[in-house]
């Protein structure tokens, strides 16, 4: 159960995407994280000339929610496409950040991943990592 309304976690997605620092891929990300109390943080996609450095949106929000004391995260709006550009397909999260979700998340997380605030796709955590590995394992 998410606390805010989906277009307000993707417009926040897509503002924080033009924060991007993707001059190797010039594929820009954003994302906005929900946590247990409400509050919000975003992220975007920050590369590295070492390009294994870099840091996917899902996680820059995701880590800056948990150093903020957030150990609970309920949704988040994900988007994606070329710099500069509306995107123009989804863009789902790569396996490392659904891992990273898992840890602070339900099964029952809320993945909105979004091109614009009207066309978007509902996803679950449980549906995007099935059988995770996860905290309740240790
Ligand atoms: N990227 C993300 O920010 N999130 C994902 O889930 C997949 C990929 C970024 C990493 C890199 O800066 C660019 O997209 C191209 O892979």
């Amino acid at each position: 159960m998410s606390v805010h309304d989906d277009k307000t976690l993707i417009e926040r997605a897509l503002k924080a995407r033009e924060k991007s620092y993707c001059p190797y891929s010039q594929y820009a990300v954003g994302a906005c994280v929900e946590c247990e109390d409400g509050s919000l943080y975003d992220g975007c996609n920050i590369e590295n000339a070492s390009y294994g450095a870099t840091n996917c949106a899902e996680r820059t929000a995701v880590f800056k929610a948990v150093s903020e004391g957030h150990k609970k995260i309920t949704a988040i709006a994900i988007a994606g496409g070329r710099k500069g550009e509306t995107p123009e397909s989804y863009a789902y999260p790569c396996g490392i950040c659904r891992q990273v979700l898992s840890e602070f998340g339900s099964d029952d997380l809320l993945i909105l991943v979004a091109v614009s605030a009207e066309k978007y796709e509902r996803k679950t955590l449980s549906e995007l990592l099935p059988n995770r590995f996860g905290p309740d394992n240790l």
